[in-house]
């Protein structure tokens, strides 16, 4: 300790510390409910002792300023530097806030857990995407802040997601932050290095509030996708407990390979705002060569909220996603206890992975059924839809899991599909409800020739046919029924007639 207003920060810093340190021992425990690692190694909240706080002394944290000032903080301070906001701050930045030392933490005051975190947020105007870059430094720590990238003012932009973490580095932690809005593809972000030596490694993202992230649908002008992850992890033996992600559009928390992680006791929830949500929890990209050894997924809850939708909640293997690939995802992997509730399309589905897979005790009673009330399956090939109508909610492709790397351990209620089916990404919106009925003030319904549907009613049409009759057509049996329509008949001739 150098200065005494550490000693003002430090009891809550120890607060913190504590926590993780409750953690009993055991390679898997019960903790609040929920089943969690023990971790031998420092826990990554450990707040260093030797600390240097670059604040001014009168007020203990910063009051204002914009990126230029904390990068300016981090850049004098060096190693460890702490920047403390102060509560109920707000932070605009038009570049990104940047850790330049090993060790450095952006944090409110007091490690407030409510609306009083001091917020980072993006200026409309500018061309930043991150708000936050802490990539290839050691330990450094985003701690009880809010960051916003501001999407509904400063619009959607291609670019690094809004909080980048990661590359060669260790023990990295966000905590306890809220992240929303971001511009780009993602909220949260942990990069790998690239490097087999040094791979992002042994990162903590806990206690965290993510989302809105992304929209639903493509930008019109550049058929860009609007949607956005909540937490992007690349990070090997990483632990992710505790969030809450609500609204991502893309996946709710894509883990990239990242062997030996522990995504547990999150909370994933579709919104009306986010509409189609396409992943709760990802596990389908080729990253780090496919390799998930030792990843543990358990205890989430992934719910499709009311007004929107989950079309996969877990997926597993190269054949799931919209872009199958041919490497086979692989490693023991541990998909256990987790709750699946409301709007989702498929729960857990499995193809396309290389042995070892225990998957159990996982919870699919409180899906709304049957899926065709929420979503529809008619761009889906013939085996996507069959389970959908079905309401298949744990769904896997045996001769697609298999392999040496160890026994497969899955639960009794599972399908087990006869034909190799690729791509469960496949749900969208249901059509629109059509009225029963129609009704038209007098002098604004015009036929002529060239109009084809005249109105369409539920389980009703009524068009103009080729040889100009005006015919009603029951859409549920497809059978014609000529009405009987007041002459003239329309025609041609009768152009501009009003009925
Ligand atoms: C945590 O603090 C202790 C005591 O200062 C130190 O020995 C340890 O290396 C620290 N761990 C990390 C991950 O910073
Ligand atoms: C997969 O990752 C684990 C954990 O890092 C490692 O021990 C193993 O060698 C990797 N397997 C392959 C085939 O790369
Ligand atoms: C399933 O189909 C995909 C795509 O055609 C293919 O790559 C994969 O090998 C098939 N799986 C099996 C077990 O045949």
């Amino acid at each position: 300790m150098k200065t005494s207003l550490q000693a003002l920060a430090l009891p809550l810093a120890f607060n913190l510390l504590s926590l993780v340190h409750a953690i009993p021992g055991g390679p898997w425990k019960a903790w609040k409910g929920c089943c969690v690692p023990h971790d031998d190694s420092p826990p990554a909240t450990n707040t260093t002792e030797d600390a240097t706080t670059i604040i001014p002394r009168q007020s203990s944290c910063l009051s204002t300023g914009t990126q230029s000032t904390i990068n300016a903080l981090f850049s004098s301070g060096g190693a460890n530097t702490i920047v403390r906001l102060c509560p109920g701050v707000t932070i605009p930045i038009t570049a990104p806030i940047v850790f330049t030392a090993p060790g450095q933490e952006l944090s409110t005051q007091g490690y407030p857990t409510d609306s009083t975190r001091a917020t980072i947020l993006i200026q409309p105007g500018s061309t930043v995407t991150s708000a936050i870059r802490g990539n290839w430094q050691n330990n450094v720590k985003v701690l009880n802040i809010q960051v916003d990238g501001n999407r509904p003012n400063a619009g959607y932009l291609g670019g690094d997601a809004l909080l980048e973490m990661g590359g060669g580095t260790e023990g990295q932690t966000v905590s306890h932050t809220v992240v929303k809005n971001t511009r780009s593809w993602s909220c949260v972000h942990f990069i790998g290095s690239g490097q087999e030596n040094n791979p992002c490694r042994q990162a903590t993202v806990m206690f965290n509030e993510v989302g809105p992230c992304g929209h639903e649908g493509t930008d019109p002008a550049t058929g860009n996708g609007l949607w956005a992850d909540g937490l992007s992890i690349e990070c090997i033996d990483t632990t992710v407990t505790d969030n809450t992600i609500t609204g991502a559009t893309d996946g709710g928390i894509v883990i990239f390979g990242s062997p030996g992680s522990h995504i547990l006791c999150n909370t994933i929830v579709s919104t009306s705002s986010s509409g189609l949500q396409f992943g709760g929890i990802n596990m389908v990209d080729p990253t780090w060569g496919g390799n998930y050894t030792g990843v543990v997924v358990s205890s989430n809850t992934i719910t499709g909220g009311p007004n929107s939708f989950i079309n996969l909640g877990i997926g597993m293997g190269s054949q799931v996603w919209s872009n199958p690939h041919p490497e086979t995802n692989f490693g023991q992997v541990t998909v256990i206890n987790n709750v699946f509730t409301g709007n989702i399309g498929f729960s857990i589905v499995m193809n396309g992975w290389l042995g070892g897979l225990t998957v159990t005790g996982n919870s699919v009673s409180g899906v709304t059924t049957p899926s065709s009330s929420f979503a529809s399956a008619a761009g889906c090939g013939a085996v996507q839809q069959a389970s959908f109508a079905a309401s298949e909610q744990l769904v896997y492709y045996p001769a697609g899991v298999t392999g040496s790397s160890g026994p497969n351990t899955i639960q009794s209620q599972f399908t087990a599909l006869a034909t190799n089916a690729s791509n469960w990404l496949c749900l969208t919106n249901p059509p629109p409800l059509l009225p029963d009925t129609k009704s038209f003030l007098p002098n604004t319904l015009s036929v002529d020739a060239s109009t084809s549907r005249v109105v369409s009613l539920r389980d009703f049409h009524v068009q103009v046919q080729g040889d100009g009759n005006v015919v009603g057509i029951d859409t549920t049996g497809a059978s014609v029924t000529l009405i009987d329509w007041p002459s003239p008949r329309c025609c041609a001739l009768c152009t501009g007639t009003s009925y």
